[in-house]
Formats: C-alpha cells, structure tokens, sequence
C-alpha cells in the first residue's frame, strides 16, 4: 500500500506526503527548529500507513529539510528552504476606483504591544544610541529660551535641513541644489503634494502591483484611477506591460517604489531603472519615486534613484527620515523637480509650513554628524557620500 502511485502516476504515496509536508515548511507553517507532528499523527491525519510516513520523513531527511533527534522527533533544519517568492501580480488591465480605506484605517490604528509585532508598517529600532544626540539636541532646546523653533518656517523648509538633504542625496546618485528640494510632513505628504501637483480628479495613475496602501489611500482621496501594472517580486514593475498601458491609457503619472519596495522587497535593477526612465521621456509622463527604505542599503554605494538619471525634471523623489531615524519626527522632503512651483502651492494649501521644531536639530548638527547619526549602523556611506 504504502508505495502505490497515486492519482495518474506521476508522485507515490510516500512522495506525495513528503510533498505536503516540504509545502508546510515552505510556507512558515513549520518553523527552522520546529517539531514536526510524530509519524502517528501525519498517519492520522493524511490516512497512510506507518511505513509511508517514515519514508516520507526519510525523504526530507535525504533533502536535508529536517533531522531526527533520538527520543524527541523530527525537526525543521535552518536555511536548506528556498524563500518562496510570490508570483508576479495580475492586476485588473483597466484603471480602477481604490477602495479598502476601512482596512487601511483598521491597520494604522492598530497600536503595537508585547504580543503583537505589527508587520503593516515599518518603524525604525528607536532605542539604538545613535539617537542620542538627536534627542540630547531636542532636549537642550526644551531647556534654553530659544523661542526660534515656535515660530512659522519657511514654505519650502529650513534651508539647513534642505542644504542636509541635498548632500545625502549625493549617496543616490542625484546632483541636487537645496532650492530643489521641499520638506514635507513625512514622506507620505510628499506623495500627496506630489499626485496633486500632477493630476486632476479623474486622471489615471500607473502604479506597481501591490502598492504601498498610503499612497493608494492618496489615489482614492483625489478621485485618481489606479492603474495596477504586473509587477515582478525581484525585478519591479514590468516595463513590457508599463509600455503597453502607456499606449492604451492616458496615464498622467508612473508612481513606483523602485528600492526596498515595500510590500514585496524587491529593488529594481539599474539598467530597468533607466529603462524605466526612458520609457517615462518617450512617453512623457512623470515618474513619482518613493525612495523611503532607499537609505536602509546593507551595502555601499547604496543603489541609485531613478531621480538620478533625471535630465528633464520628470521625477519627483519623495523620501524622509522615517524608516532611517524616526517616523515621529516628520521628517520627509520632495525633490519635484520641473513642478517646484506647483508643488510648493499644493504644500501651501495642504500643511502651509511644516513643524519647526523637529528640523531644529539639523540646525546644530553638522552633516557630518547628521550622517553618522543616520548611518551609525551603515557607516560605509559616510565615506560613500563624500561627506
Ligand atoms: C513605501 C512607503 N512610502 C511612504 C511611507 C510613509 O512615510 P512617512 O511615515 O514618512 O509619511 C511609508 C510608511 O510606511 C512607506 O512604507
């Protein structure tokens, strides 16, 4: 019974359970260092004979999947389990309203507890002592008299801070003036100033598939059409299917998260990047780049921004300090380039100036020192920046 071919043939029974049970590892059912069930319960509960489920568990030894213990069981061995990569998305082939504004608020007002790790958004290690001389800094203004930081900022942000922003810049590969840039509420207002400087309610948006829900939430909220391209979990968005819309459709705008995407990780590589760019000049659309985990590179030079390959201003980058030091900060900014004019009013009409006091310390602090703060756990891109 117990090696009898099953179904057409193709797998024998001690196989086909094998294969269940190397699915479930896969998949995170069981974890490295997990017991798997004894060989009575997977007799139980996938109806074979003893004999079947040891051979099965023999199998996944020879794979060095698992390992026996005398006296304990089997257990999940670490490392030898390929990632299982989600397939490339097919999303809808027409624009469409963004809905799910009930999940999206579900999930960010979810607060983080002992039990819970909160995997919908992604928040820095706040406890490293990197941070101390940020928060010494906020400290020492609590302290002193100096009343700068209640007043009202310039529009466009403290020119330190931009002057700051333009020289990380430099890690990304952008050649950036501090007149290009605008600090913004978080990067998620750099977005938001970012669609509503391109479009008018009703226009469509080109964006890779998943896309991070914030900026999708911003798409609903303006009357904006998504238009959800096929987007591949190592590579990005596909170009093919990107030039095919683009034919199709009167897309005003490409938004994509071309490094450390979020939510499928994947960073495009620079030859698509460039590619990606290419296409946006042929057809001339914008490109709006979220580059938010972009300063996170484990390794130096970080990767380029597609802003980088910018002659024409068609990129507008958005980013900030969240993912690098903060999110409560606020911290974010917009390089817009072309549409500096019509940004700066979308800024105007959305926060006016943004907070002063949280850009206080890059007052104080030199770029050097802003640098280290930022890449105390990266600090191959201090010598990588040239600062
Ligand atoms: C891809 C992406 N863009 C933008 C944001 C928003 O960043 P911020 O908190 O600076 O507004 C996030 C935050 O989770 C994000 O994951």
């Amino acid at each position: 019974m117990a090696d009898e071919p099953s179904g057409v043939g193709v797998m024998t029974r001690y196989e086909e359970v094998a294969a269940t049970l190397r699915e479930r590892i896969e998949h995170g059912i069981y974890r490295v260092g997990d017991r798997l069930p004894s060989i009575r319960t997977v007799c139980q509960e996938l109806n074979v004979s003893i004999s079947t489920a040891q051979e099965a568990y023999r199998q996944l030894m020879d794979a060095a999947l698992i390992e026996s213990r005398p006296k304990s069981g089997y257990f999940v061995l670490p490392c030898r389990i390929p990632s299982v990569l989600p397939s490339v998305s097919r999303p809808a082939q027409c624009p469409l309203d963004v809905s799910q504004w009930d999940q999206v608020l579900e999930l960010v007002a979810t607060q983080r507890d002992d039990k819970r790790l909160l995997l919908g958004r992604g928040v820095p290690n706040l406890e490293v002592a990197s941070l101390k001389p940020l928060s010494k800094i906020l400290a020492g203004l609590h302290r002193s008299n100096d009343l700068h930081g209640f007043n009202y900022d310039k529009l466009s942000g403290s020119p330190e801070l931009r002057q700051q922003v333009a020289r990380l810049a430099v890690a990304s590969g952008c050649l950036l003036h501090p007149d290009d840039v605008l600090i913004t509420t978080g990067c998620q207002e750099a977005l938001s100033i970012a669609l509503r400087t391109l479009t008018q309610p009703g226009d469509v948006v080109a964006v890779d598939s998943p896309s991070f829900y914030g900026t999708m939430q911003i798409l609903k909220a303006n009357g904006l059409k998504a238009l959800e391209i096929p987007t591949d979990p190592q590579t990005g968005i596909s170009l093919e299917a990107l030039e095919l819309a683009l034919e199709q459709w009167p897309i005003r705008a490409i938004q994509v998260t071309p490094t450390y995407n979020n939510p499928l990780g994947y960073t495009m590589p620079e030859a698509r990047k460039r590619a990606l760019y290419q296409l946006a000049q042929r057809f001339d659309v914008a490109i709006i780049e979220d580059d938010i985990y972009g300063d996170l590179a484990y390794t130096q030079p970080r990767p380029l921004t597609i802003k980088s390959f910018d002659t024409d201003g068609r990129v507008l980058l958005c980013s900030g300090f969240s993912k690098t030091l903060g999110p409560g900060l606020r911290v974010g900014w917009l390089a817009p380039g072309c549409y500096r004019e019509k940004a700066l009013h979308m800024k105007y009409v959305s926060t006016g100036a943004s907070a002063t006091l949280p850009h206080w310390p890059w007052r104080s602090l030199s770029p050097r020192a802003i640098l280290s703060v930022i890449y105390a756990l990266f600090p191959a891109s201090i010598n990588a920046s040239g600062m």
